[in-house]
């Protein structure tokens, strides 16, 4: 009798070891994810987005892109001030070389992280670096899906840049495609709130054209909008009728960029400012005349009319170290 009540106390006594371990240790793994979930948010610093920043920091670092700094100011102060984003922010960058294409991906980084592009969010993808073997794409593909979606499972707000686009493999550009759609959800995991960015030269003759036209028509740089002689739809045109892995990739076929955004050819003047910026960056004392010295050294050849930097504000800063050593 006495070992019968010995052994229903036994029992009750490990069923309370064993619920309350279990409580135990259901309460550490909570805390464990709530931990995780912190520092996966907080870790690598998210600024607070302040829009007005961001607007200073485009109109004082960013020169003669007056749509670009616009349709980025616009763009990413709503999904960046949304709180329930119903898709990615997908954006598309096309200009001739040397424009800032790049440096406007770093101008958002800086006003998204405490750590700008040296932020470990910050992914920098260029075809010739990271898939320079054709014959490798599907490894490249199944490598690539697996990196977004390990990047944004731990960070929601990641941000993927994809350089020369048009030398990207249509293969790779549509494993990007699924993380793009409304609604996104891959493999259980949300991308709502990332960013990507597609950077590329495709149109970039013909945003020059239309810059050029304008000129030639006396009308001022600034007057070109958005929806000037269909410019967007000019890009997108461009872009799939040429022979780039972007035509042929079915990303636009399926309208997931939110805008294509043109960057315009840059002029003498723009140059210059480049110039005064790289001074500026260089700690030495900013000097106009030095600047229009640098800035008339580089080759403006690209057109008939020779106005528009062929390299845009690109070996701006070699030019000058060069002018400062002599
Ligand atoms: N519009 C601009 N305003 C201010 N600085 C600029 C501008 N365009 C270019 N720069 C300067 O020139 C450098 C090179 O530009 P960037 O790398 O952004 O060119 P890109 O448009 O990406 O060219 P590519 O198509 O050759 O990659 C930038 O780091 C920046 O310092
Ligand atoms: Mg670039």
């Amino acid at each position: 009798m006495k070992a019968r009540y010995l052994l229903i106390v036994l029992c009750l006594v490990s069923h309370i070891t064993v619920t309350l371990s279990s409580v135990v240790l259901a309460v550490i793994a909570a805390v464990a994810s709530v931990g995780l979930y912190i520092y996966n948010t907080e870790r690598d610093g998210l600024l607070l987005f302040d829009s007005k920043r961001l607007e200073k920091d485009l109109r004082d670092s960013l020169f003669g892109q007056h749509i670009a700094s616009d349709v980025v100011l616009k763009a990413v102060t709503s999904f960046m001030t949304d709180s329930k984003p119903n898709k990615p922010l997908v954006l598309s960058f096309h200009g001739n070389t040397g424009v800032g294409k790049n440096y406007v991906t770093k101008i958002i980084a800086r006003n998204v992280y405490e750590k700008g592009d040296n932020s470990k969010h910050f992914h920098l993808f260029v075809p010739g670096n990271y898939f320079p073997y054709k014959e490798y794409s599907p490894a490249y593909s199944a490598h690539l899906k697996k990196l977004i979606l390990k990047e944004v499972y731990w960070y929601i707000r990641s941000m993927f840049i994809f350089d020369e686009l048009d030398k990207m493999n249509p293969q790779l550009i549509d494993t990007i495609k699924p993380f793009l759609y409304y609604n996104a959800r891959v493999d259980g995991v949300s991308f709502r709130n990332a960013i990507f960015i597609f950077l590329s030269n495709a149109g970039g003759n013909e945003i020059a054209e239309v810059a050029q036209d304008f000129r030639r028509k006396g009308k001022d740089r600034e007057e070109i909008k958005m929806n000037s002689k269909e410019l967007e739809t000019k890009i997108s045109q461009s872009i799939m009728s040429g022979k780039s892995g972007f035509a042929q990739s079915i990303l636009i076929d399926h309208h997931l960029i939110d805008h294509f955004i043109p960057f315009l050819p840059l002029e003498l003047e723009h140059v210059r400012q480049c110039v005064l910026a790289e001074m500026v960056h260089l700690k030495i004392k900013q000097n106009f005349d030095l600047a229009n010295e640098v800035a008339q050294e580089l080759l403006y050849s690209s057109t008939e009319e020779k106005i528009y930097a062929d390299k845009g504000c690109k070996s701006v800063r070699e030019k000058l170290w060069i002018k400062i050593d002599n």
